[in-house]
């Protein structure tokens, strides 16, 4: 009767789309989830399933952790739930709950493969305990569950290797993810990606065919040069210590002017004719995937070899100051700056830089829609 009621609620929302009436057979459901073992398995967990679709289309997933519990209470033999739990922990960011989660998992399972994924992937991200983590990565990769092949695995297993200096296998790792087709290629590694795009490590400006917009930048180097120098010398704070953790040593910072297709005013302020140029240029300014930022590093400075999120732009850099001794690997062909030359490269490929000169190194680096990106995906694509 009650599920009957929850089911017509149910039939209702996907007809009508209400907010409203999803709420209602979300309470409906979690009534008959309530009622513990007087329900029958099937009719519990098609109970289950329906409450939390309707919890996934109202974007509430903190109350679908009751659901998992629920689950969990009912089924307590059965890891997947457990793992479920994880998950929606995860995805709200609540590191600790999910860890101590997968502990208790793995206690009872400790053979279970999407739990040792999921327990490395945070050591990895949220513990950076690298050496643990690339344990547990690769113990649950190798049981072949289901799940267990996802391209975030592989990337994070390949990344604690190369961080351990164990390169050859991260090479092995990265190798298997292309192979899964879980990577574009052993060097290509973004998450996100469209795959009829060409991939090239380095590309011309003529393969891009923005050729006049770089010469435009290449053509006023000198006054880019000069707004960057004044802004970084005129107030050092304004330049940010770069966030993503890809810093091996020394020291790496950053003024941003673009950040995924807005302007940053007040940095803009600072250097008016380098955003002028990026302005009336759209595949940039309006790049959603993309940034436009002055980058500047300190002599000794290593970043450790790494790929970007998105095989949907392009990188470019204009060379500005202290260039000698500094070096950028992209994939396996290692190159220099030059003061005012752009030098353009697919930033989901490997990368690495080092800088081995005396004085800071400081380039513009510009990002751009990759021009085989369409217009209506320009538009649409969520931003990275
Ligand atoms: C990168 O894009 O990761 C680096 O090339 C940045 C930089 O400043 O060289
Ligand atoms: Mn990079």
């Amino acid at each position: 009767m009650k599920y009957e009621l929850a089911n017509k609620l149910d039939e209702e929302v996907e007809s009508t789309r209400s907010l409203k009436v999803a709420r209602k057979a979300i309470r409906a459901f979690l009534d008959i989830l309530e009622m513990g073992d007087e329900v029958t398995t099937p009719l519990f967990k098609l109970a289950a399933e329906k409450c939390l679709k309707n919890l996934r289309f109202l974007g509430e997933i903190h109350e679908a952790e009751n659901v998992h519990k629920a689950l969990i209470k009912r089924f307590p033999h059965d890891p997947q739930h457990r793992n479920q739990l994880t998950v929606a922990y995860l995805i709200q960011n609540k590191w600790n709950q999910a860890k101590r989660t997968l502990e208790e998992t793995l206690i009872q399972w400790p053979n279970d493969g999407l739990a040792l994924v999921h327990y490395g992937f945070i050591l990895k991200i949220e513990s950076k305990d690298l050496i643990n983590a690339v344990e547990y990565l690769q113990a649950g990769i190798q049981t072949g569950d289901e799940g267990t092949a996802d391209g975030r695995f592989y990337f994070h297993l390949g990344d604690a290797l190369v961080r351990l200096e164990r390169s050859s296998e991260a090479e092995e790792v990265h190798k298997a993810g292309a192979r899964k087709g879980l990577f574009l290629s052993s060097y290509q590694r973004a998450v996100h990606y469209i795959s009829r795009l060409t991939g090239r490590p380095w590309w011309t400006a003529e393969q891009t065919t923005y050729e006049d917009f770089y010469r435009s930048l290449e053509v006023n180097w000198r006054v880019i040069k000069e707004e960057a120098l004044n802004a970084l010398f005129k107030s050092e704070q304004s330049f940010q210590n770069e966030r993503e953790n890809l810093l091996h040593k020394g020291e790496w910072k950053e003024f941003e002017i673009f950040s995924r297709g807005n302007k940053i005013q007040r940095n803009c302020d600072r250097v008016p004719r380098t955003c002028d140029l990026i302005s009336s240029f759209a595949p940039t300014s309006e790049c959603q995937r993309g940034q436009v930022k002055f980058s500047v590093m300190t002599p000794g400075t290593h970043i450790w070899p790494h790929c970007g999120p998105s095989n949907c732009r392009l990188r470019s850099h204009l060379g500005l100051y202290g260039l000698d001794g500094a070096y950028i690997r992209v994939a396996n062909e290692t190159r220099q700056w030059q003061e005012g030359k752009v030098l353009i490269f697919d930033d989901s490929f490997e990368h690495e830089v080092w800088h081995n000169g005396s004085l800071p190194r400081l380039v513009l680096i510009v990002d751009m829609w990759h021009p085989e990106v369409r217009a209506h995906e320009r538009k649409t694509l969520p931003e990275i």
